[in-house]
């Protein structure tokens, strides 16, 4: 149960520090990582990050910067600083912006002696197919663009991305580093995935055993589990999907 626990991060999308701390005391037992977003973080600020984190909980700060080069660095030294394990920018940033998030990362955990937390980049959102892309003005297949992107993130010394599942396979075959990590959203659980896939803004979904499956270190699931009638169960079957991988 434990390998299956540490694969899953729930994301705590919800309003209030209340209903965090409700899930968060809920899901603690049996999720490995919490993930704490743009809505989260805006609503309840770091203080938030500092109490999970604080209960001795994993968190991965999912604000996704995307800024000028200093003003992520700066802004991933205060993610060092917060003690998380996992925090991410956007790859479309480009090369020097990642670059400069990954050393003041490592310089400001070594420097203060904290945990070097694991940086992801973003590359193509899982909402995001080959029509958002082309009215953005990138005339690529979402894949070509993650792999792409992907392999830049990792030549700035970036330590894994976020992705579709359905990428993994190919982002395994070109970037050969085996620590590179993958976290995977858009997931849906087995009974749920075909009718959600069409219903919902996931535009590449896949199902917990399918991601672990396909190579991912670790999955993220959002509304399913926060949302259900009653989260444990959820958590519960997640795992038990996950197990059969
Ligand atoms: O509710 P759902 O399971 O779709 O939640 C997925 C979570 O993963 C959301 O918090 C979303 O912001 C996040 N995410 C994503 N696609 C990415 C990166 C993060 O869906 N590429």
């Amino acid at each position: 149960m434990n390998l299956a626990k540490n694969k899953l991060i729930v994301a705590l999308d919800v309003p209030t520090v209340d209903e965090a701390r409700k899930v968060f005391h809920l899901l603690r037992a049996s999720t490995g990582m919490f993930k704490i977003g743009s809505q989260l973080f805006t609503a309840a600020g770091p203080s938030i990050v500092r109490e999970i984190v604080g209960a001795g909980a994993e968190v991965f700060l999912d604000l996704k910067f995307h800024d000028i080069p200093n003003t992520v660095a700066a802004a991933s030294a205060e993610a060092v600083r917060l003690g998380v394990s996992l925090f991410n920018i956007h790859a479309a940033g480009g090369s020097e912006m990642m670059r400069r998030a990954a050393e003041a990362t490592a310089d400001t955990a070594a420097r203060e002696n904290l945990l070097r937390p694991r940086l992801l980049a973003v590359t193509v959102l899982t909402s995001a197919n080959e029509k958002a892309l082309s009215e953005m003005g990138i005339n690529a297949a979402p894949e070509t663009q993650v792999l792409r992107l992907a392999a830049l993130a990792a030549s700035c010394g970036v330590d894994g991305v976020v992705a579709s599942g359905h990428e993994i396979e190919a982002l395994r075959r070109t970037i050969q580093s085996k620590d590179f990590l993958v976290v995977t959203p858009g997931v849906r659980l087995k009974k749920s995935a075909n009718a959600l896939a069409q219903a919902d803004d996931q535009k590449r979904v896949m199902t917990p055993l399918e991601a672990v499956r396909a190579g991912a270190d670790h999955i993220v699931m959002g509304r399913q589990i926060v949302g259900a009638d009653d989260p444990v169960a959820a958590v519960q079957s997640v795992l038990a999907e996950i197990e059969g991988a």
